[in-house]
């Protein structure tokens, strides 16, 4: 009790008491009209908990209130009971308020949690951005519908290789300028990141059997220097065909087709003579620009052709590598790069673009 208060009379301190508690809850008040209130859970939490301490102070044991009853006994007998009455009903209305006041905050966090809990199913949706597929994936998926319409499986195998499947038993000999690690990446544990998809030729020879049909695509990598048209993570096609009888006819026939199919029908296949460690004879092919068909532009460089890949009949060594009888067995392969064929399409001058990742330039691509 404050020294001024304990000079007020005995019916003073108990109105000033009263007076005290009704200040003291005024901000409460407006929980009985919650329309008027926003207040978010945390600040209505927070506010339920101030009250608690407000209602101890003015009705707990050390309360003004708590004081004005120890007074009773003090007071003349003949004013007793009409203090202690004083004393019990302005007890009474404080509780009457504070327990008013205690529901309206109750009410309110309760209906608070109720609206925030509670879903709106007439509100139009958030849409969520829809993404789309990279170039590269759109160009796969092409390039598989293809083939799967005309017999082959698609196969996915592993990118870190042994030196046997990314060589030997390519047929790729010892000395090979492709095995020095400048070309090729190893782990340090002596693993290769395969550097072209033909791993997968031999992969699927062990699984499978013969005969097979069956394409791979996939990442390879190389420890080329980045620029305009080299990237050291690319992708390419492997195709792999072997079955009794297969000659360099169903080789060009499947190749020819696949390009009809990719490029419209009036493309024309070129095969040029080459070399590759896995084919023999091995040829390299071309087709006839897409674009200017075959007069010359910027695309074909003024050739009227576009390079797009390696084949050959497969080495009589690779079929030995995998326990194929090469007397009974034939087969063709090929292999193609799909980041230089999404190039060509696209026209990009800069095959890095596809790797970047840059939202901007993916978009255009849906
Ligand atoms: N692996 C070759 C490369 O990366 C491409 C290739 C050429 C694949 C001839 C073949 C093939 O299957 O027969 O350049």
């Amino acid at each position: 009790m404050t020294d001024s208060q304990s000079e007020l009379s005995p019916e003073l301190q108990v109105q000033a008491a009263r007076k005290a508690f009704e200040k003291d809850i005024e901000r409460f008040v407006r929980f009985g009209d919650p329309s008027k209130l926003d207040f978010d859970l945390e600040t209505a939490e927070t506010e339920e908990r101030a009250f608690r301490e407000i209602r101890v102070r003015h009705l707990g044991k050390k309360s003004e209130l708590a004081a004005s009853r120890k007074l009773i006994g003090r007071i003349a007998p003949e004013q007793r009971p009409a203090f202690g009455q004083l004393v019990q009903s302005n007890e009474d209305a404080i509780i009457q308020m504070a327990d008013k006041i205690e529901s309206d905050i109750k009410t309110y966090i309760e209906s608070v949690r109720t609206e925030r809990e509670s879903i709106d199913v007439t509100m139009p949706g958030r849409r969520p951005r829809a993404g789309h597929r990279h170039p590269i994936t759109l160009l796969r998926e092409r390039v598989e519908d293809v083939f799967v319409a005309l017999g082959y499986a698609i196969e996915d195998d592993r990118e870190i290789e042994t030196d046997f499947y990314n060589f030997d038993a390519l047929n790729i000999p010892e000395h090979h300028p492709a095995r020095a690690s400048q070309d090729t990446f190893y782990t340090t544990e002596g693993f290769a990141l395969r550097t072209q998809t033909s791993t997968v030729q031999i992969h699927a020879m062990q699984r499978r059997g013969v005969p097979v049909r069956m394409i791979a695509p996939g990442r390879v990598f190389r420890r080329d220097t980045p620029d305009p048209t080299h990237n050291p993570m690319f992708f390419q096609v492997e195709g792999l065909c072997v079955d009794r009888g297969i000659t360099m006819a169903h080789l060009k026939g499947t190749v020819a087709e696949f390009l009809r199919r990719m490029f419209g029908p009036e493309t024309v296949t070129r095969f040029r003579p080459s070399y590759f460690p896995f084919t023999e004879p091995s040829a390299e092919f071309d087709f006839s620009c897409f674009k200017c068909k075959g007069s010359g532009c910027r695309i074909c460089k003024n050739s009227g052709w576009i390079e797009l890949g390696g084949s050959g009949m497969v080495h009589p060594n690779v079929l030995r590598a995998v326990g194929v009888d090469p007397q009974k067995y034939s087969g063709f392969a090929f292999g193609l790069g799909i980041d230089r064929m999404c190039a060509l399409m696209y026209e990009l001058d800069d095959i890095r673009l596809l790797f970047e990742n840059d939202v901007r330039f993916l978009e255009q691509f849906e």
